[in-house]
């Protein structure tokens, strides 16, 4: 008997070609979005969950006594509560990798957009406000090419964030991590820095780390005081790694000159949220891995992990 599978997602129908010669799959079909309280009704007899952002933990764990897998559909998984997952042997997975050049783009996309004003600058022309002047000064932004760009963070993302830095806008790169990366330094020529000094240094600041209990507000107001006011910070990560609050304030009080965000406390941002009003900070909803090609890579690859994972095979990319 073919194992019991649950989609809380949409999956291109090649993904699901494939999860169908090896799972039953069950989803919701209901015009309605699915609520977390309509998914832990319909998980009693599933095995394997392929999900991503849907919170793993003992509650719904509980309404799954028969789930063996749970295969997230991205690269983060702070979704999943490790050690409830590992009390019970539930094998979690990520899809890392497929993503890395995809996201890497974006965020280039994100330092571009707000050194040169690009979003702004889009919707004053769009708004009729461009007139002949006599210099333009006024749009003037700040340069990308030969700057200091620090990475907080570096992993396989970073890493190719790192290259296009480099070669692409020879760019001085420093990068912070848990661990230093002695390989990475030496394959691509840059340095490592304790935190502070990357902040005290950095025109770009670009926040890649995984969110965990130890880098939830890893930048708050004491970070942001330390980086320089013609700093751009840039954030790719999760948005519980930042302290919004501080980094409105630090905005308010023109302590950095702009930031470009991918990903915030809340999602989707609630409509009066004050970044919204500010001119200087571009913001998109979570669309790092966001290309066809790439979210069909990722769902490939969670659809192979879940498959591995229910056939016994040890799949891939385990996080548990
Ligand atoms: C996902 C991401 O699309 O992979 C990640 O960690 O943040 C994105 O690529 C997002 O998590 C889907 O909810």
């Amino acid at each position: 008997m073919k194992p019991k599978v649950y989609s809380t997602l949409p999956m291109p129908e090649h993904v699901e070609r494939y999860l169908a010669k090896h799972c039953q799959i069950y989803k919701w079909e209901s015009e309605n979005p699915i609520t977390r309280k309509d998914i832990l009704q319909e998980l009693k007899d599933i095995e394997g969950l392929f999900t991503a952002g849907l919170r793993i933990n003992d509650e719904l764990l509980d309404h799954a006594p028969q789930l063996k897998v749970v295969s997230n559909m991205s690269v983060g998984y702070n979704n999943f509560d490790l050690h409830a997952m590992r009390k019970r042997n539930i094998i979690g997975t990520h899809t890392p990798d497929v993503l890395n050049n995809t996201v890497a783009d974006l965020t280039f996309g994100l330092i571009l957009a707000t050194a040169r004003r690009i979003s702004e600058l889009d919707s004053f022309v769009k708004a009729g406000n461009w007139e002949r002047t006599k210099d333009d000064e006024p749009f003037f932004g700040l340069d990308v090419h030969s700057s200091t760009l620090g990475i907080i963070g570096m992993g396989r993302i970073g890493e190719v964030i790192a290259k296009r830095a480099k070669f692409g806008f020879d760019m001085d790169v420093q990068y912070y991590n848990r661990n230093q990366k002695p390989d990475i330094e030496q394959k691509l020529d840059i340095t490592y820095s304790d935190l502070d000094s990357l902040l005290a240094t950095s025109d770009f600041i670009v926040l890649l780390t995984p969110l965990t209990d130890e880098t939830y507000q890893l930048i708050g107001e004491r970070e942001f005081k330390l980086m320089k006011k013609s700093a751009i910070f840039i954030n790719v990560s999760r948005g519980k790694t930042v302290d919004e609050q501080a980094l409105i304030q630090a905005l308010q009080n023109k302590e950095i000159y702009a930031a470009g965000l991918d990903v915030f406390e809340q999602e989707p941002i609630q409509i009066d949220n004050p970044l919204l009003e500010m001119s200087n900070v571009v913001t998109i909803p979570h669309i790092g891995s966001a290309t066809a090609q790439t979210r069909d890579a990722m769902a490939m690859r969670a659809a192979e992990n879940l498959v591995a994972g229910l056939t016994g095979h040890g799949p891939i990319n385990q996080v548990t």
